[in-house]
């Protein structure tokens, strides 16, 4: 915290509270996250992407009624306009995340309920991106590649018809399991730098489409979302266990930062770590290729100094690698990321409309002043 003589800043909005919320409690001490009261460690074992979403919510875990009926609407929604498709194969050069940015910006365009901002029409049209986004990024992915796109399965779950769409094939159950843990642990994570930005767009009495848009660009970010897809690089680049340590050294030594480590809120472990690195280690050794486990703890290892001063794995550290394993190229990861996240950005935005108000903090001002005002040829 600066102080000057009048006010104090908070670079980063670092630890200040901006609002109250039901959806999600972190206690970053511990190392604790809850969505909607439930622990993170039940919903990952037991829960499924289809229920933890519901969950998120309506603020309940559903009946086996209410989930079919919910599981139907994903997956009634999951067709994109054709017009969007074309958007998508215009834009199909540019990263998967520039590309789903622009697509969900357009989706707006088509959407039945764009004008209505009320909460039943919020909800709606946030289902339906939920639905949507997934075959946005593999559309894309079948298009750069010279494929057509996959029409999306009438039957499949959202994490299998993901893979399915991404691959033409239909996964095994073990594949769509693992996506299906993943797309839960990221559902949702209270106010990040993309919920937040979604509050931010909400708050000046925009639509979900606006604010998703938003959300997408500010998850992009290497400190954000695009950290998985640094993870894979880096464990690529260090190639065996061996040569971790001395990497590690070398990168903080000029300044760099171990990607898929430290977090703004946890000082212990991120909770969501411990569920993906068994799914890592399982992974790897079942596809005989144990050593991207072997590198990752080699890693680990290398970073235990700073675990004093309250830098350990977050949730990026394992994702990565698991998406490698399932064959997904690395620019991927962060659009993954933002399939998973779709609940918790559209609980963010029902949270806001709620209780509106501008978001609007202030800035210190620390240019001259009361300068002169010269016209253009005495300068
Ligand atoms: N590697 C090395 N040093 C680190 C790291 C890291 N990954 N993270 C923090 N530090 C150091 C940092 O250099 C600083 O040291 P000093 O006090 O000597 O200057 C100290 O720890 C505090 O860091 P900070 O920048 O004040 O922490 P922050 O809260 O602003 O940043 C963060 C949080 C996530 C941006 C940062 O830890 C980072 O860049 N991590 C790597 C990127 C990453 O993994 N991001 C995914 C976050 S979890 C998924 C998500 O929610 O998106």
């Amino acid at each position: 915290m600066t102080t000057t003589s009048e006010v104090a800043i908070n670079r980063g909005l670092r630890d200040i509270y901006f609002e109250r919320t039901q959806s999600s409690f972190i206690d970053g001490r511990e190392g604790k996250l809850l969505y909607r009261g439930y622990n993170i460690h039940d919903l990952a074992e037991h829960s499924t992407f289809e229920e933890t979403a519901y969950l998120l919510l309506y603020g309940k875990l559903p009946t086996r009624q209410e989930l079919a009926v919910f599981d139907a609407e994903l997956k009634r929604n999951r067709e994109i306009p054709a017009p969007v498709h074309k958007v998508i194969e215009t834009v199909k050069d540019a990263h998967p995340m520039d590309v789903l940015r622009t697509a969900v910006s357009a989706l707006a365009a088509f959407d039945p309920d764009v004008k209505d901002k009320g909460e039943e029409a919020t909800l709606r049209k946030g289902i339906r991106l939920t639905s949507q986004v997934p075959t946005i990024v593999t559309a894309h992915h079948a298009v750069r590649n010279g494929r057509r796109p996959a029409a999306p399965s009438k039957t499949l779950g959202h994490a299998a018809n993901f893979l399915y769409m991404f691959s033409g094939q239909e996964p095994s159950q073990r594949a769509a399991r693992l996506l299906d843990k993943d797309f839960i642990l990221h559902a949702e994570h209270g106010s990040n730098a993309s919920a937040f930005t979604a509050r931010v767009v909400i708050g000046t009495d925009a639509d979900i489409h606006g604010a998703v848009t938003a959300g997408l660009a500010a998850l992009a970010g290497p400190s954000h979302g695009g950290a998985a897809e640094g993870v894979m690089r880096m464990a690529l680049e260090i190639g065996e266990p061996e040569k971790a340590q001395a990497y590690v050294k070398n990168l903080l030594a000029g300044g760099g930062r171990v990607m898929g480590f430290g977090h703004r809120v946890y000082r212990a472990e991120d909770p969501r770590a411990r569920h993906l690195r068994e799914d890592v280690r399982r992974l790897s050794e079942e596809m005989g290729e144990p050593r991207w486990y072997s590198i990752l703890e080699a890693v680990v290892e290398a970073m235990k100094p700073y675990a004093r001063r309250g830098i350990h794995v977050n949730v990026d550290f394992y994702a990565g690698v698991i998406y490698h394993l399932l064959g997904i190229p690395e620019d991927l990861f962060v659009p993954i990321f933002a399939v998973g996240r779709l609940p918790g950005w559209t609980l963010q935005v029902l949270e806001q409309y709620r209780n509106n108000i501008l978001i609007r903090p202030r800035m210190v001002y620390t240019g001259p002043m009361d300068l002169p005002y010269v016209p253009i040829d005495q300068r």
